[in-house]
């Protein structure tokens, strides 16, 4: 398996942002920089932030031709609407976030994303954080770590898995968890090809990085950075992750959201947003088959609108 990244829904996310000649643009998932090298061939210029050091010392020497047209801020997307403004892009004409992690961290052993690698228990996108996915399984309760299984692995047998976790460990290896779960977990017929550890690995990895809390940050804080007109594009890879950009992306827009029927008038002055994309983008075939990591990937898009207070 190769490392090498490939950017995903490449074409539709770059189109999304409308990129412009000489815009500014923050990408909030530099990777291995395929979408921001894509945002700055069109002309924009770019704040690059990623979480892991190594991504930033990757792709900054990937795109070391593109020199002032680019920024990097090794830093949270849920912190950009702190870091952005200190790096002069406190107005921004569209913003990107292509979550998860790339095939490089996927497919580096030493990382412990992957159950296909015997790693230590790691998992942090930010090595300066000390909280380990070893440090979870650890030290942990069993209710703490249910807790986790069933609302970010949706797994039906979180407490079960969890007491035979605690039961076990000390537990430090990828493969010493994986083979854990794989004695507990029988998959139905037909879902062979899953490995049982797939939705405890993905609760873990979001539990390290408070993913979902990050995720939200980053929403808001996008809004109050672009300007009227620009676009905000995200790319998903799971259920969890699409519910929260679509929950928000339409609490933004649609002021009868979540307004019971029989309510007549509605506040519209929180309505900052216009959704793009009613239902999101999906990969094409050709793109699945030529990179199988794409399948889950949804894109949804918005742009943001002038607030009613300024229209007048
Ligand atoms: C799917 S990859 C992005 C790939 C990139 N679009 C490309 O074309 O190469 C996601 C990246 O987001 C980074 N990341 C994950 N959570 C983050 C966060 N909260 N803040 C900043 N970067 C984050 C990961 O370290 C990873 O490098």
């Amino acid at each position: 398996m190769t490392n090498e990244h490939i950017s995903v829904l490449y074409e539709e996310a770059l189109d999304a942002l409308n990129i412009r000649e000489n815009l500014l643009y923050i990408d909030g998932t530099l990777g291995a920089g395929g979408h921001t090298a894509g945002i700055m061939e069109r002309g924009g210029r770019v704040l690059a932030f990623d979480w892991d050091a190594e991504a930033i010392d990757f792709a900054s020497k990937q795109l070391i031709d593109y020199g002032e047209q680019v920024r990097f801020a090794h830093a949270s997307y849920g912190s950009m609407g702190e870091v952005a403004p200190q790096k002069g892009f406190a107005q921004v004409d569209g913003i990107l976030m292509d979550l998860g992690l790339s095939s490089r961290q996927l497919d580096n052993p030493e990382r412990g994303f992957s159950f296909r690698y015997d790693a230590p228990l790691d998992m942090r996108f930010d090595m300066r954080q000390t909280k380990t996915a070893a440090h979870l399984i650890n030290s942990w309760s069993a209710d703490e770590l249910a807790d986790i299984f069933f609302r970010y692995g949706e797994e039906r047998l979180s407490r079960k898995l969890a007491r035979i976790i605690v039961e076990n460990r000390p537990l430090y290896t990828t493969k010493e968890l994986a083979d854990l779960i794989k004695r507990v977990v029988k998959l139905p017929r037909g879902k062979k090809k899953i490995h049982p550890a797939t939705k405890i690995f993905q609760a873990l990895r979001i539990a390290v990085n408070g993913e979902l809390d990050e995720l939200e940050r980053g929403l808001r804080a996008a809004v109050d950075l672009l300007r009227p007109g620009g676009r905000l594009a995200i790319i998903s890879f799971h259920s969890l992750e699409d519910r929260i950009v679509k929950h928000f992306m339409r609490e933004l827009s649609d002021p009868y959201y979540n307004v019971p029927s029989h309510v007549l008038h509605v506040d519209e002055s929180h309505i900052v947003l216009k959704r793009i994309t009613r239902k999101p983008l999906a990969p094409s075939a050709a793109e699945v088959a030529a990179n199988p990591r794409s399948r889950s990937a949804k894109l949804r898009v918005a742009e943001k609108i002038a607030k009613k207070a300024e229209d007048k």
